[in-house]
């Protein structure tokens, strides 16, 4: 089988078959033909068009309808050879050549695949002969929907015998997937959130001393206070607070929108609590299917319901004895359960499902929700009597907005932890970038802006990150940017104060931009100096000259 294409005026021949595009040995030879735009059929064609009544014509016109299918409704499309070498790009393909860093198609082409498209999979798909038909490719030219199609020699030739994976296809299906695809890259972003906060707690634990001696496979909490960044009012009220409630007994319920760092400061309640040597044990309600959730809490006994293990098994509840049990997004959980767990810690006790025997348990409950649990109550969604039996020692964690002073420092920590778990050196934050940083809305806080840092950095090509490549990462991650506060633009009687001794005025002005970069930063002098761009000694001496 074998049909025939104009690819922009250049000339080869495809096949298609199952999952990849068959390839003529010719074809790698015939893009160096001259451009040819209407080129006849190998036979003629029919008087009237009619469709083929034969297997091959039939593929022959499915390859030929796809091919330009795929040529009309993708952003560009270009091709390798086995080597792995770049040897044609259509018209499409051409206008990402500027953000990959090329300003002519020479550059361009003729180059190994991944030395000029970072990230790119097209190797694996040459070495595999495996299609990847969706995926999602991010580098510094931003973020693509991409299908990679291995392209086979369709008869023994001098490019390979029959079958084999003479090259493939890269097609660029959308550029800008936040757009095109939501519901898509909704799903993705919170798998890849997930995958994430995965990997970094495992980071965590290979570095934190508190997991070292947990070599006994017992659940340790990860975090301290200490874990905790922020210096600024809302970030110490909210520690104070907290350490207030970890030596209490009584249960805890963190409130504040996500990514504010509740689960953070639930493991250092507990590593600060007189339970510290018992279990940390975590239960995310939101993630368990509603019909599990009672087995997942309670435990069950032996043969309780059908499926279930002959042996019994013991609950959260039971496993977080002696320890603390972490209820994350309490305000998902169903009304069935909600029943049950007031009653476990009213009577602290707890029946495993089939089991008719109540069994006592010695857990401190830490309750974790970024809903609007009074709401919740008001609508009827959460037990009232439920809320008050957890609303005990509420600790309300503020979003990074109302501590916008700690994020110098949250930037260097978590640019740190991100270099720690790399291998490179942490990202160096140029002070107009930390500026701009610090006046977004961070509606997903500190997750956000560890997700906003990561994307800088794997996409730029060195560790220095400035305003610019930032605000081009925060417009393409769709943040909504703030007016940053320009000091110059004081309102008043400008043009009579600008006419003064210039000495003076600047002296004027620098004391002022330290005053405020102080007040901003909770008198960090670190911060401060970053933020204004100039050494910490520096800093030191002005303060002194200027008497603050
Ligand atoms: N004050 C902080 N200092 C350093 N890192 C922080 C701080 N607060 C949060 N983080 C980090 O931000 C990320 C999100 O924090 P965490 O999971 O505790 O938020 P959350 O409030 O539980 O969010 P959600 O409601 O979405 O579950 C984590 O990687 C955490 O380590
Ligand atoms: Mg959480």
């Amino acid at each position: 089988m074998r049909a025939f294409f104009s690819l922009s005026g250049q000339c080869a021949f495809w096949a298609f078959s199952k999952d990849a595009l068959m390839l003529d040995s010719q074809a790698i030879d015939a893009r160096y033909d001259p451009p040819m735009s209407a080129v006849p059929p190998v036979s003629a064609p029919p008087a009237l068009p009619a469709l083929p009544l034969d297997a091959d014509g039939i593929l022959a016109l499915a390859a030929r309808s796809m091919f330009h299918l795929f040529s009309s409704i993708s952003q560009g499309m270009f091709l390798v050879d086995r080597s792995g070498r770049i040897v044609w790009v259509n018209e499409g393909y051409r206008r990402f050549l500027p953000a990959l860093g090329f300003s002519s198609i020479d550059e361009f082409m003729g180059h190994m695949v991944e030395d000029v498209i970072p990230n790119t999979q097209m190797r694996r798909v040459l070495e595999t002969g495996e299609p990847i038909l969706v995926d999602l490719l991010t580098n510094k030219a931003g973020t693509f929907v991409v299908s990679r199609i291995p392209l086979r020699a369709e008869s023994d030739g001098r490019e390979g015998r029959a079958g084999e994976v003479i090259g493939a296809i890269g097609i660029v299906l959308f550029d800008q997937p936040e757009t095109t695809l939501q519901p898509l890259i909704s799903k993705f972003a919170l798998l890849q959130r997930d995958l994430d906060d995965a990997r970094r707690e495992l980071a965590s634990q290979r570095n934190n001393p508190l997991y070292q001696h947990a070599a006994d496979g017992q659940r340790r909490s990860k975090y301290t206070f200490a874990s905790f960044i922020g210096s600024s009012p809302a970030a110490v009220e909210v520690k104070r607070h907290a350490r207030r409630a970890a030596q209490s007994t009584s249960p805890v319920l963190l409130l504040g929108e996500t990514g504010t760092g509740k689960e953070l400061l639930a493991h250092a309640i507990h590593a600060s609590s007189a339970r510290a040597k018992g279990q940390f044990v975590s239960v995310n309600i939101a993630a368990v299917p509603d019909t599990l959730l009672e087995a997942e809490f309670f435990g069950f006994a032996p043969g309780a319901f059908t499926g279930a293990d002959r042996r019994g098994r013991e609950g959260k509840f039971k496993l977080a004895d002696g320890g603390s049990l972490f209820l994350d997004e309490i305000g998902d959980m169903p009304l069935g359960l909600q029943a049950k767990l007031l009653r476990a810690l009213q009577e602290g006790e707890i029946e495993p499902l089939g089991s008719n025997k109540l069994v006592p348990f010695d857990a401190r409950v830490i309750a974790a929700t970024s809903r609007d649990l009074p709401e919740l109550v008001r609508r009827g969604q959460f037990r009232e009597d439920l809320y008050y039996r957890l609303n005990v020692l509420p600790l309300r964690v503020p979003p990074l907005r109302e501590r916008r002073s700690d994020i110098p420092a949250l930037v260097e920590a978590l640019g740190e932890d991100m270099a720690l778990r790399s291998g490179e050196a942490p990202p160096e934050v140029t002070p107009d970038a930390l500026a701009l940083l610090a006046g977004q809305h961070w509606r997903g806080n500190i997750r956000e802006l560890r997700n906003v840092l990561e994307q800088v950095t794997m996409r730029s090509d060195s560790q220095r990150i400035d305003a610019a490549q930032l605000e081009r990462i925060l417009r393409e991650a769709g943040l909504e940017q703030i007016e940053l506060p320009d000091a110059s633009h004081a309102p008043g009687d400008e043009d009579g104060n600008l006419l003064r001794p210039l000495a003076q005025q600047i002296a004027e002005l620098e004391r002022k931009a330290i005053a405020a970069a102080l007040a901003a930063t909770g008198n960090n002098k670190l911060a401060t100096s970053r933020l204004l761009g100039i050494s910490r000694a520096t800093l030191y001496e002005r303060m002194t000259s200027q008497g603050l």
